[in-house]
């Protein structure tokens, strides 16, 4: 049996994470998390007019399959669960759990490197300007079919990281030996190829 390995990547939304965690993942051949869609699945059930704790408390394997999880109002509702404390306390073991599983895991979140998993083999922090994340947001539901305008995307990407940097509890930071990688610049192969050296690099010490 393979030891535990896990790659932390935190960061904010559309930094580029989601696509870093599933190349890095496929490269190692490692299970890959987006713990953003636990928080998510908990938003979504709270739309619903459910309370988000015993949302997050009940939460089952199906609640991931949910079509609505990428939607911009499920993503504004998972960032206020996701202050509530008992909320994250819910989905902590599910997390560690996963990272800590033989043949190695990426867990790809906001508090990965510094809650989830401070033992984490290897932590990333993959960030971008505000403007650069919300061009890439409004691409990309524009792709999807929605059609909205720069500054509401900009207002919405800074809602919530203000929401997700400033809460109380696992607040949205880099770990202290976390790498930061800045995808402003980065096309998204030369971001995924970064990320690959710095896992490659702790996989053979
Ligand atoms: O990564 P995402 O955009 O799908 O995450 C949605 C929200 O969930 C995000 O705004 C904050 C919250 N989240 C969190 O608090 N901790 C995590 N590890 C992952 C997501």
């Amino acid at each position: 049996m393979m030891a535990p390995f896990t790659v932390a990547i935190d960061g904010p939304a559309a930094a580029g994470k989601g696509t870093i965690s599933k190349a890095v993942a496929a490269h190692f051949d490692l299970a890959h998390l987006d713990t953003g869609l636990l928080y998510r699945a908990v938003g979504a059930r709270m739309l619903q007019g459910e309370e988000p704790i015993a949302a997050a408390q009940s939460l089952v394997a199906g609640d991931l399959e949910n079509p609505d999880l990428r939607t911009a109002d499920v993503a504004q509702a998972a960032s206020k669960v996701a202050v509530i404390p008992e909320v994250r306390a819910a989905l902590l073991d599910f997390q560690r759990a996963f990272a800590r599983r033989s043949g190695g895991a990426v867990l790809d979140g906001r508090d990965i490197g510094t809650v989830i998993c401070p033992q984490a083999e290897v932590k990333l922090f993959v960030t971008a300007s505000a403007e650069v994340r919300a061009q890439r947001r409004l691409a990309e539901l524009g792709e999807r079919g929605f059609q909205t305008d720069f500054d509401a995307v900009l207002a919405d990407v800074k809602a919530r990281d203000d929401r997700d940097m400033n809460r109380a509890d696992a607040p949205l930071r880099p770990a202290e030996d976390a790498v930061t990688i800045d995808t402003s610049d980065l096309s998204i192969k030369d971001a995924v190829a970064c990320a690959v050296r710095v896992v490659a690099a702790a996989r053979d010490t």
